[in-house]
């Protein structure tokens, strides 16, 4: 992990935060969570740091190739390439072909989309299950207009549509922690 952590350093690939990191692992220990979807993988960090938590099963999804490229290569140098799936690719066109069932969700791609993969995101949890979406206070922006940098506006609008959105459903439990960029934990109820 240390060695992911200077690589993302030295290339500027943005990667979650450890204290980010850190409640995701102790989340997965809490939960005793099994199955995980991440949507943005990057060079493989959070994904490899859920495996070492006790994540039995992970599917991932990026987009960028030279970071899928190198995240293959770190599943395979920390040996976790039978429990890590990465599909390649936009998950707006991934996301439609999975049918898997996951214990949680770690949402972490392109902000401004946060909204358009949501429904796959509560399509594939399992009731009971946990949505975590990353970044969504965007540097406080998200919580107040002081801090809003105006060639920021759109997405700063659509993150916090997004969360009044996850807010206002009676099927979730939303608490949205200011922990890294900001983490919302989201509980799916057993109805
Ligand atoms: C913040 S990084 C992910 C960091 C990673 N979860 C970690 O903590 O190590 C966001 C990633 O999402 C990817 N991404 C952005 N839009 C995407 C999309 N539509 N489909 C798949 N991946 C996407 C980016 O290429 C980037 O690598």
């Amino acid at each position: 992990m240390a060695d992911l952590e200077a690589f993302a350093k030295e290339y500027d690939v943005p990667i979650s935060q450890p204290e980010t990191m850190k409640l995701l692992e102790v989340l997965i220990r809490l939960g005793r969570i099994e199955t995980v979807l991440e949507i943005g993988c990057a060079i493989g960090y959070s994904a490899i740091g859920m495996a070492m938590a006790g994540a039995k099963e992970i599917t991932t999804v990026e987009i960028s190739d030279d970071a899928a490229r190198v995240a293959q290569e770190n599943f395979q140098k920390a040996g976790l390439s039978d429990k890590i799936t990465l599909h390649h690719g936009d998950a707006k066109e991934v996301l439609p072909t999975l049918n898997g069932q996951y214990d949680m969700v770690f949402l972490d791609a392109a902000k401004a989309q946060y909204g358009n993969f949501f429904p796959h995101c509560l399509r594939l949890l399992k009731p009971g299950g946990l949505l975590v979406s990353d970044n969504v206070l965007y540097k406080g922006m998200t919580a107040t207009d002081e801090l809003v940098q105006h060639r920021k506006i759109t997405i700063v609008k659509r993150l916090r549509q997004y969360l009044e959105m996850l807010s206002a459903m009676p099927e979730l439990e939303t608490s949205v922690l200011p922990v890294g960029d900001g983490v919302a934990l989201s509980f799916l109820k057993e109805m």
